[in-house]
């Protein structure tokens, strides 16, 4: 994700945005930039890691105290020294920074290219800018107001102007910005750890605000007017508590991030009615009309969103899908097709055995759609098709926000794939669509059910072996269930299909075996219970995961971890936290490395 700096005050701006970007590091990051105003706005920005920022300014250095910084995670445009911010509108009047996303930045674009401006990236972030520049005739904060109203989308935004110099400006529409308040000295940036190194006092702006910032201190109003009070946080944290906001580790941070994460997946991809428009997929409306079969590929936490989206892609496109591990299909002769699609999907977009199989694919003349959370990634350029996820970049090795970001990637995909074929008719799009725009809501509400999750870490810590099961979607999930576990706890366990265990595994179920039972599925509902009775009746332990109205279960299950009733096409989304959240707290309760598992590494690029 995007980290955002910025300055004013008495001293020399540029060493000290550099710095505060250096500590904005670890939310990963693919150019950097900064602009002075000193009079006139000076901009040095590089593609790649700050130290060749840093170069730049050593060459090329700028003077003046009132700056602003950015780490750019690339969303829109690949990474590289034009798409890096900050940008400026054509007469480099005014400057922006901005971190998130703009929806309707195509819309946008057309039209200030009809009043004849030119653009130089291919950010949306430079719209801001030129629209900014039009607005203004001599208040920035009116300007700024009037071109926000203008964009939709989910974002932080941080303006300068050299005809109000001393001044920053910054907005604030779901993506965090906070600003640090020193003696003389003012900072405004993405994150706390960027400048508690100056100041342990902190404004958070929220939601719906816009900030001035000048060096003698900040003023925070709301977007459409009118001043707020906000009281003045003091930050006990140390920095490295900071980075983490306040978690103690990245995959609780990153598991706690999945609301905005979905938000941001669906931004500005979806209507009320269930017509989903996705940037960079390409396909017709013909070829999604005729595909005749889709092949999904993709390694561990992916293979198993793979699993949900062969599950959705059958259920509600009745179209053959395959999901094979690459490893797997890249040696086995597939019957890939012309005709056919084949969804690689990659978090990192870099896995060595995910990139091989969607070659194979591709040259069976297959058409390839890249999965991916990375902009620019070898996968996303051996594509024909892209869908990237936003779950911005993930630092816990176990994968848990990107996870979830795939699977609503693929619930949209099977929308546009659904609508041009006919076979999604208005009332299920609109349903399906209902129920994506409440899951950020429904994924904030499993998060709260916390210390149900504990109680349930706390008794299965101590156990040798670990079963979930499921059935249809919700085998798909428990599979994932199963993988954080092992991941990060080390404990050993397995996920089948819940029909699955009366023929083998059921051996292994004897008193206080705990088995993790997710149940959503309306239609096999019965057919699991049935599983759970055959566990009940070997002295098993079983914790279950249910819709929060589900009564049934409680008869049956010694636990339940309850999830918000859902759509039960969609229900998996919700009932993959707790399972994380498990996994998590199974791995404290054992003193793990928590985001560094041991033998495990982030991005497998060898075979
Ligand atoms: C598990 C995990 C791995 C990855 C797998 C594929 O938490 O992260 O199983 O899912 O190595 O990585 P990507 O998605 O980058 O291709």
């Amino acid at each position: 994700m995007c980290g955002i700096m910025g300055y004013a005050g008495p001293r020399a701006a540029a060493p000290l945005l550099l710095e505060g970007l250096r500590r904005l590091e670890y939310r990963g990051y693919d150019s950097a930039g900064i602009a002075v105003t000193n009079g006139e706005i000076h901009v040095r920005k590089a593609e790649g890691k700050i130290d060749r920022l840093a170069a730049l300014l050593e060459s090329d250095p700028i003077e003046g105290s009132i700056g602003i910084g950015h780490t750019r995670w690339a969303t829109h445009g690949a990474p590289s020294d034009l798409n890096a911010h900050p940008h400026t509108d054509p007469s480099g009047e005014f400057v922006v920074v901005h971190n998130g996303i703009i929806e309707n930045y195509l819309s946008l674009r057309e039209r200030l290219e009809t009043r004849g401006h030119e653009f130089t990236s291919e950010t949306d972030t430079e719209i801001l800018a030129h629209l900014v520049a039009e607005e203004y005739d001599g208040d920035l904060v009116a300007a700024v107001r009037r071109a926000v109203g203008r964009a939709e989308g989910a974002y932080a935004l941080v303006v300068m102007t050299m005809h109000e110099p001393g001044k920053i400006v910054a907005v604030r529409r779901i993506s965090p910005l906070v600003v640090g308040l020193g003696d003389g000295e003012t900072f405004l940036a993405s994150d706390i750890p960027a400048v508690l190194e100056h100041t342990r006092d902190f404004l958070i702006v929220e939601d719906g605000e816009l900030v001035i910032v000048t060096k003698d201190g900040a003023s925070i109003e709301a977007i459409d007017g009118g001043p707020i009070d906000r009281e003045v946080l003091h930050i006990e944290w140390d920095a490295e508590q900071a980075e983490k906001g306040g978690f103690d580790h990245f995959m609780l941070k990153e598991i706690h991030e999945q609301p905005v994460v979905v938000t941001e997946t669906l931004a500005g991809r979806l209507d009320e009615d269930g017509h989903a428009w996705l940037e960079d997929v390409e396909f017709d409306d013909y070829f999604a009309s005729s595909l005749d079969h889709i092949w999904i590929t993709a390694c561990g936490t992916a293979y198993h969103a793979g699993l949900v989206g062969k599950e959705i892609f059958q259920r509600v496109l009745r179209i053959p899908t395959s999901v094979e591990y690459a490893h797997e299909m890249r040696y086995a002769d597939p019957l890939v097709r012309p005709g056919s699609l084949t969804v690689a999907i990659s978090q990192s977009g870099e896995t060595a055995d995910t990139l091989a199989a969607a070659r194979l694919a591709k040259t069976r003349g297959s058409r390839l759609l890249a999965l991916t959370n990375v902009v620019g990634s070898t996968l996303s350029r051996d594509a024909d098709d892209i869908l990237y996820t936003r779950a911005g970049p993930e630092i816990a090795v176990a994968s848990t926000k990107a996870y979830l970001a795939m699977l609503i990637a693929e619930y949209l995909l099977a929308l546009r794939i659904g609508r041009a074929r006919g076979i999604v008719d208005e009332a299920l799009a609109a349903r399906v669509a209902h129920g994506l725009n409440l899951l950020p809501e429904h994924v904030d509400a499993a998060l709260g059910q916390d210390a149900s999750v504990i109680a349930a870490a706390e008794r299965i810590v101590d156990a040798d072996d670990i079963y979930f099961i499921g059935r249809g979607l919700d085998h798909a999930v428990a599979m994932e269930g199963s993988l954080k576990l092992k991941e990060v706890s080390y404990l050993h366990s397995e996920a089948m299909p819940a029909g699955e265990l009366k023929h083998g595994t059921l051996a292994l179920v004897t008193a206080g075996t705990p088995v993790i039972t997710v149940i959503t599925q309306g239609a096999v509902y019965d057919k699991t219970i049935s599983a759970v009775q055959e566990v009940k009746a070997r002295g098993g332990d079983v914790i279950a995961v249910a819709y929060e109205d589900d009564r049934e279960i409680a008869k049956h299950a010694d636990m339940v971890l309850r999830i918000p009733r859902a759509d039960d096409l969609l229900g998996p989304v919700t009932a993959a936290v707790p399972l994380q959240l498990l996994a998590y707290h199974v791995a404290r309760l054992r003193g793990h490395d928590i985001d560094q598992p041991r033998n495990l590494a982030k991005s497998v690029t060898v075979e």
